[in-house]
């Protein structure tokens, strides 16, 4: 039999994603923590996978896996703890793990913002807060100038258009405000916030590619002939999906895609059913359509910028599930780049199970499971059979 050639290139970025306050722990500083003790979550974070202590060995479990690439977030509240005060220490820890990536020839990917805010920030008005764009920019600056040398790749805010839903429309994540006047706000406040990072990221340091994590979703209108839901999947593709990315154009050197499903669509307003009713889906209601990913990847063809998976991935207890979906959703990454589109790199969500925001720690996203009375990591066979693909750049032939 022959061997086929490689799936994926050398220097394919395959790694894994986590979040501070999904992993670290103990993150006491920011705004979730009180909304989690509040009752706003269905467990506390806790101590959740003590990260911040155990980062050595998980970024070793990474390695030895196969992976050659991390992406991990900068914890503001703690490196910010009290406003214009930055904690060298913290900003020491960080650059610390950045370099213990690099150690184990690992790539960090670094967020700067993933969903949590510092509390006296958000003691303020969170993201409205008035001179909110120059706090983040100088957060960014002090975080930055500790990771020179030591990361590239920079993400500035993780899916901008996710806070503004479940924060300003929904209010079922801090502020907790059902306000569209609100969300309209936050949504031009985050695209303040981004251009402003990026700026001053690349006035300081010329070297770092900086870009977002965007959450993408394949809007798809669930009956093709009505033309009821063919307006309504076009109008929340261009409000969630594009506008953002339009807003922020030429202030990004990649684009980081957050994929992880098709939403069929009814009608004008939000609150659509997630899945269809024909297609399986994942433990969180959201319908699992690799093919909604290969036209989320050929959408962002458009925006002539590499393009970084910078998660994708599934809650689910049924691990043989994981594992086809993992093939899957890689197999849909070939093809698209088989069509010209210029994927870096992969970022399976999560490496480990960790705190799901509201939902707590029964969602299971991780590539190992977490014991949460023991702490320990047992790598599950998805986990086995990623490091299998990452290592050889090769997808398992089809049965
Ligand atoms: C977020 C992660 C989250 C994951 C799964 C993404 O929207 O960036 O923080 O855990 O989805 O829900």
């Amino acid at each position: 039999m022959l061997l086929s050639a490689r799936d994926f290139p050398e220097g394919f970025l395959f790694g894994a994603a986590t979040s501070s306050h999904q992993v670290e722990g103990g993150n006491d500083n920011c705004d979730w923590w009180d909304w989690e003790l509040a009752g706003g979550s269905k467990d506390p974070s806790g101590n959740a996978c003590e990260h911040y202590s155990r980062f050595p060995e998980d970024i070793a479990l990474l390695r030895r896996l196969g992976l050659n690439s991390y992406r991990f977030s900068l914890e503001w509240s703690r490196i910010e703890p009290e406003p214009g005060r930055f904690e060298t220490k913290q900003l020491e820890h960080y650059r610390e793990m950045a370099l213990a990536c690099r150690a184990q020839d690992v790539e960090p990917i670094i967020t700067l913002h993933h969903f949590t805010l510092p509390r006296w920030l958000s003691a303020q008005g969170g993201v409205l807060a008035p001179g909110s764009t120059e706090r983040f920019a100088a957060f960014c600056n002090a975080a930055t100038d500790a990771l020179e040398g030591a990361a590239r790749y920079i993400i500035t805010i993780n899916e901008p258009m996710v806070l503004v839903l479940m924060g300003y429309l929904d209010g079922v994540w801090p502020p907790g405000r059902k306000s569209p006047a609100a969300a309209a706000a936050a949504a031009m406040r985050l695209v303040r916030w981004h251009r402003a990072a990026y700026a001053c990221i690349h006035d300081r340091h010329p070297d770092m590619l900086v870009g977002i994590a965007k959450h993408w979703i394949d809007f798809q209108p669930l009956d093709r002939a009505n033309a009821v839901h063919r307006r309504g999947a076009a109008l929340q593709n261009y409000l969630f999906n594009r506008w953002y990315l339009r807003a922020i154009r030429d202030a990004y050197e990649f684009i980081g895609l957050n994929y992880y499903s098709t939403r069929y669509v009814t009608g004008l307003r939000t609150g659509e059913p997630l899945a269809s009713p024909d297609e399986p889906h994942t433990e969180m209601g959201w319908s699992i359509s690799p093919q909604g990913f290969e036209r989320s990847l050929r959408a962002l063809r458009e925006y002539r910028r590499p393009i970084l998976v910078a998660e994708n991935g599934i809650a689910s207890s049924d691990d043989a599930q994981r594992q086809r979906y993992i093939v899957d959703h890689l197999t849909a990454v070939r093809h698209a780049m088989r069509e010209g589109v210029p994927v870096i790199g992969y970022q399976y969500w999560s490496l480990l199970d960790n705190f799901e925001w509201a939902e707590g720690y029964r969602p299971q996203f991780g590539l190992f499971h977490v014991d949460r009375g023991t702490q320990e990591r047992t790598v599950r066979q998805s986990g086995r059979l990623y490091g299998e693909i990452a290592s050889t750049g090769r997808l398992p032939a089809e049965p």
